[in-house]
């Protein structure tokens, strides 16, 4: 919780942080890291209530993607706002929600036929894909990953494995889902060493021990695999830590669930939308779920959220299994405003962010490797474009799993470095167990990324100082 009554902090923007406490509901705010008070933003620049601008290298939780207040989002929402701002697409037909239903299916993996459904934000579109999923295959079992984040809904949290605080004393939860370990190959529950990890199936697919581990256990001891309707999986994940699997996993999750008539999910909201320099972080490795979620930044900062999959899975007139309309629905889904922001937004990605985001992703990524050299806490950089994660640790040398590494008042180094990075003008956030993650806009430039390594560098050399 931040400390707002502290004396660095000005007494125009205490005020705000305490009206703030006293009307807001804590469970939502009172995670809250740093204390920014914010006044306005553009591109990759913050400015506070005190005039002071920060270097923003968390945009929102990878929501502005585009940067902040980018024109051409501000001139389509405003050109909308004179046509139509709502009457709901559920319905009635309007060209903004088509364009965008459109888009997303041409740029999204797989050389099918898909279907569109728009909701408001990342949790909604998981309990679509859930719903879908359930739907189809009739089947009530579900498997998940642990560290996994897909959303605060009673859906979302259930399919969720990432800290104990979001489900406690919340149940019950959705019952039979399955939280089985994700590739988090530098601390390994099994204790393994990947690639040394790596087994051939019977047919010769290279299957990394997490997914032997589905196969010939979960599979042969706890839940039938034709008992199981998805598998919903980040491609690369997000809150757990920025963990980014071996190039083997999401190949080996494609052919187990095609083995058992699974439906594959993959959440993007966090990885998608050009931030690993791919339009999707399973671009990389050319896999095409059944569905695909996205949302955060596809429109700049509005709320929206897109739940693309194949149209045999929603659509009942190419197969009869598929959900019937009336199933689902939202009122404010595909609101004509929020479709003219995403429409705007996906051209700018397209256009000018997806090549910035692997050529600045490739610099940051490289002066964030180079400072390991200077720092033995840095255990490893990892992630594609500017989606990097720095695992932090006591000493790369001697690995440990838990606890995180502390400073010798007992604080976890995570949050005191992206505190000493804001005092310096660079917001960064935490992620996972002891992780930074680096998710700037995608538009920020090489000179941007060199800044906030710099910063980065003092400060990780700081609190090396400080460790126990
Ligand atoms: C991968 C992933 N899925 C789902 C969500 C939930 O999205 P929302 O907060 O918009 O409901 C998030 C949010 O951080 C996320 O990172």
């Amino acid at each position: 919780m931040i400390e707002y009554k502290s004396p660095e902090i000005s007494k125009k923007a205490r005020a705000m942080m305490e009206r703030d406490e006293k009307s807001m509901f804590g469970a939502h705010t009172r995670t809250r890291e740093i204390p920014l008070v914010v006044d306005h933003a553009e591109g990759a620049r913050v400015t506070d209530v005190d005039g002071k601008t920060y270097l923003d290298f968390g945009a929102g939780f990878a929501v502005v993607g585009t940067g902040h207040c980018h024109p051409d989002v501000i001139n389509a929402v405003n050109d909308q706002m004179k046509k139509l701002i709502h009457i709901s697409g559920s319905d009635f037909y309007y060209m903004p929600q088509i364009e965008v239903a459109e888009k997303l299916i041409q740029i999204t993996p797989g050389d099918f036929e898909k279907r569109v459904y728009l909701g408001n934000s990342g949790a909604e579109a998981v309990e679509a894909s859930l719903k879908i999923a359930r739907y189809f295959t009739g089947r009530p079992r579900m498997i998940s990953f642990l560290g996994a984040f897909h959303g605060r809904t009673f859906a979302g949290m259930t399919m969720s494995g990432s800290k104990k605080v979001q489900r406690a004393h919340l149940s019950a939860l959705i019952p039979e889902v399955y939280h089985i370990p994700f590739p988090y190959c530098y601390r390994c529950v099994f204790a393994q060493k990947y690639p040394d990890c790596i087994k051939q199936d019977y047919r010769g697919v290279p299957l990394i021990h997490c997914l032997s581990y589905l196969t010939d256990v979960i599979f042969e001891r706890l839940i039938a695999p034709d008992d199981v309707s998805l598998i919903m999986v980040e491609p690369i994940q997000g809150e757990g830590g920025y963990i980014t699997p071996p190039k083997e996993f999401l190949p080996a999750l494609r052919k187990i669930a095609d083995d058992h008539g699974i439906t594959l999910i993959f959440d993007e909201i966090q990885s998608g939308m050009g931030r690993t320099g791919r339009w999707f972080a399973c671009d990389h490795v050319d896999v095409a779920p059944d569905i695909i979620l996205v949302a955060k930044a596809i429109a700049s900062g509005l709320p929206m959220s897109a739940t693309i999959g194949k149209a045999s899975l929603m659509d009942p007139e190419v197969d009869s299994r598929a959900w019937r309309p009336g199933v689902h629905g939202s009122t404010f889904g595909g609101n004509p405003v929020i479709c003219a922001a995403a429409h705007a937004t996906l051209k700018i990605i397209e256009t000018k962010l997806i090549d910035n985001a692997h050529k600045v992703g490739a610099v940051l990524k490289k002066g964030l490797n180079e400072m390991m050299s200077r720092h033995k806490i840095i255990g490893e950089v990892r992630g594609l474009g500017l989606m990097l994660g720095i695992e932090l640790v006591r000493d790369r040398g001697k690995k440990e799993f838990f606890p995180p590494a502390v400073t010798r008042d007992g604080k976890n180094i995570k949050e005191v470095i992206t505190g000493e990075c804001f005092k310096r003008g660079l917001i960064v956030y935490g992620a996972g167990i002891s992780s930074l993650r680096m998710s700037p806009p995608l538009m920020i430039t090489v000179d941007d990324a060199t800044t906030a390594v710099k910063i980065l560098d003092e400060v990780i050399g700081l609190v090396e100082e400080q460790l126990k």
